[in-house]
């Protein structure tokens, strides 16, 4: 399963949880950035509104539950409520985010962030593989990107913003518990990286004259393992690869690779980030290439709000499980919001700690929990 930004298949999720989200009696609209929202009005206009949900994009080859579930338990949630018949003073907002994963235009929470009110506008203009821009998609969607500003929810009322998501990592597994709660998020750089030299014929150029890209960018991922290997809790990953023109019988004259670094402190980051940045610019001089970086994420860890996360914390002790607070290494939706209110998550038990991968599951009785602790959550915010 591939669902990118503003495709096809998204607009079809969009349908189909949209449905599902108007049978729990929410009144359901798309954003100018392709987000979902569903909202269900609160008793008291004066009380604000809590935002939940996650995103409804995916990886390329993905699993079903990275995104979606936080969706789902937040409509489930609404339609339990609405089944109880218990009124809310504050209004809840269930968001399923356009953009978390950055697959088609390499730029993470491009959902999340107009709702923040902090997508820089000139991104519109970035294009996909196929020279589609971001803007150019969203018309396609049948969103409206120049009223993408109007997405911003910064003026209104926020109570915070909770969102579920499967874990994504082992912890819970190993700590034999269905849920727990996040205690910060950490940061993440994106960045493009392209060497380009000089193609030419695979037959004919000798190999001591060739100014081969993919080689020098072959030394460069290589580079970019040792350093991450070389540091307590850095992870750094090149998850796409690209020699130009991309032909068996020719020197590839430019090579693209993507680059994800991500560690709990920023310094910690932006010093790796920064070594890299110089190696390869030495790997490029070495064999006369020209590098080219350009920057598609700069992300800083998240701190997570106290009292959201205690009033999960404490849902969770009322059902008589373990508490289990625990760091993401996956970045979230939540990360965005942070800039707009104050956050919270939940995260799900997640089989073998496999997720990015179709093979991700989850037990549907660790989504019941989780859906119990949101239900609990809700009405002692209510409270
Ligand atoms: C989202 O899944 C991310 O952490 O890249
Ligand atoms: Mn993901
Ligand atoms: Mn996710």
């Amino acid at each position: 399963m591939t669902r990118p930004f503003a495709s096809g298949a998204m607009a079809r999720a969009n349908a189909l949880v949209g449905r599902w989200m108007t049978e729990a009696g929410m009144a359901v609209r798309v954003d100018a950035a392709g987000n979902l929202v569903g909202h269900l009005p609160g008793t008291d206009p004066d009380a604000g509104t809590l935002l939940m949900g996650s995103h409804l994009d995916s990886v390329r080859d993905a699993g079903p539950f990275d995104g979606p579930l936080g969706v789902l338990v937040a409509v489930a949630c609404v339609e339990r409520l609405r089944a109880e018949d218990v009124g809310l003073p504050f209004a809840l907002d269930v968001l399923g985010f356009s953009d978390e994963e950055g697959l088609r235009f390499g730029t993470a929470y491009l959902g999340s962030r107009a709702i923040a009110g902090t997508l820089d506008a000139a991104l519109l203009e970035q294009a996909d593989d196929d020279g589609v821009t971001i803007g150019e998609a969203l018309a396609a969607f049948g969103a409206e990107p120049s009223a993408i500003a109007g997405a911003s929810r910064r003026e209104t009322r926020l109570l915070g913003y909770v969102e579920v998501h499967i874990e994504q990592g082992p912890v819970l597994e190993q700590r034999g518990a269905a849920v727990g709660v996040v205690s910060a998020i950490a940061g993440a750089t994106r960045a493009e990286v392209r060497l380009t030299g000089r193609a030419g014929h695979a037959g004919t150029v000798p190999m001591d004259l060739r100014r081969d890209a993919a080689c020098a960018l072959a030394e460069f991922v290589l580079a970019v393992e040792s350093t991450a290997r070389a540091e307590p809790g850095l992870v750094a990953t090149v998850g796409r690869l690209a020699a130009l023109p991309g032909a068996p019988n020719v020197v590839p004259g430019a090579a693209v690779a993507s680059l994800d670094v991500r560690h709990a402190e920023d310094h910690v980051r932006a010093t790796a980030v920064g070594a890299l940045r110089d190696r390869a610019g030495a790997i490029a001089a070495a064999r006369g290439l020209r590098l080219t970086w350009e920057a598609r994420l700069d992300q800083p860890a998240v701190a997570v709000d106290a009292r959201l996360s205690d009033l999960l914390a404490g849902a969770v002790a009322e059902l008589g499980l373990p508490e289990v607070r625990l760091s993401s290494g996956a970045g979230h939706d939540a990360v965005a919001l942070a800039d707009l209110t104050g956050v919270a998550m939940l995260f799900v038990r997640c089989a073998g700690g496999v997720s990015h991968h179709p093979d991700e599951s989850v037990e549907a009785a660790d989504v019941a929990v989780a859906l119990d602790v949101i239900d609990r959550f809700v009405r002692r915010l209510a409270r």
